[in-house]
């Protein structure tokens, strides 16, 4: 960072209502750039503190809220998930080094909900990327994220599982695998959004079909606790058309 560009983030201190601290200087200066392109005006506070990556709620210019997601570099090492790149024909040219596996995920999310915008999948919407962060639609009501389905359970029985279903049956049309799907990855709101798309694979990568499986096992699971029950085989020929 240079001394022109320290001097720029401190005097854009006040814009970081939450702690800088928390932002590495490559992550502040990327943050700053945001803030001087118009995107973003403040960044307000953290929604979710995680292993892999932390996101903050923050506000555009005029107003209106977005979300931006950071993917942690720190813990780069513990990505042990290279599976989910290597088969992916969109990411063979990567650099397998910490900070480039970190960035292809990010990237990857990003390209993901693209998909995800063209398709009609209920998740929220890309709006740039640069290196680790990603800011896309805040999926919330004012300035309250919406809580995701483990915290609440499904608010609207049968009709939320035929929603998720029918977004992973748009998503598989689109060539696209969530492949890390749970009640932790889906967000509660007037229907239910599926977030988190960082390992979402093409059907081309080998493990496609496999990660579909788990996921609409474990979404049918998570459901028949509620007493929603459907039979696996039979949901799997459904999104397969
Ligand atoms: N677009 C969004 N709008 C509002 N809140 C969001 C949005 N995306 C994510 N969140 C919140 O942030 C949390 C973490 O997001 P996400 O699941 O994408 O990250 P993660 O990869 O699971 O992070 P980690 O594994 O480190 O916990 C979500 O559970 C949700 O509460
Ligand atoms: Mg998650």
């Amino acid at each position: 960072m240079t001394k022109k560009q320290l001097k720029e983030v401190y005097q854009l201190k006040e814009r970081f209502k939450t702690e800088s601290e928390v932002f590495d200087k490559r992550v502040l200066l990327i943050l700053l750039g945001f803030i001087k392109k118009g995107i973003l005006q403040t960044v307000d506070y953290p929604i979710s503190t995680g292993k892999e990556a932390n996101v903050f709620m923050a506000t555009r210019p005029g107003g209106g809220h977005v979300a931006v997601k950071i993917y942690k570099m720190e813990t780069a090492p513990f990505f042990r998930k290279e599976e989910y790149l290597d088969g992916d024909p969109r990411f063979a040219d990567i650099r397998h080094s910490d900070r480039e596996i970190v960035k292809a995920f990010a990237r990857k999310e990003f390209k993901n909900l693209q998909v995800c915008e063209r398709a009609g999948v209920h998740a929220p919407k890309p709006y740039y990327i640069t290196d680790n962060v990603l800011v896309m639609g805040f999926l919330g009501e004012g300035d309250l994220p919406y809580p995701t389905m483990n915290m609440v359970g499904p608010l609207h029985g049968e009709k939320d599982l035929d929603s998720i279903l029918d977004d992973l049956r748009k998503m598989y049309r689109a060539g696209l695998v969530h492949a890390d799907l749970s009640e932790y990855n889906v967000m509660m709101g007037d229907v239910p959004y599926l977030i988190d798309f960082g390992q979402g694979v093409v059907l081309r990568h080998p493990h496609a079909e496999r990660f579909l499986e788990r996921d609409v096992a474990i979404i049918l699971k998570y459901f028949a606790k509620y007493g929603v029950r459907r039979d696996l085989d039979k949901t799997l020929k459904w999104i397969r058309g």
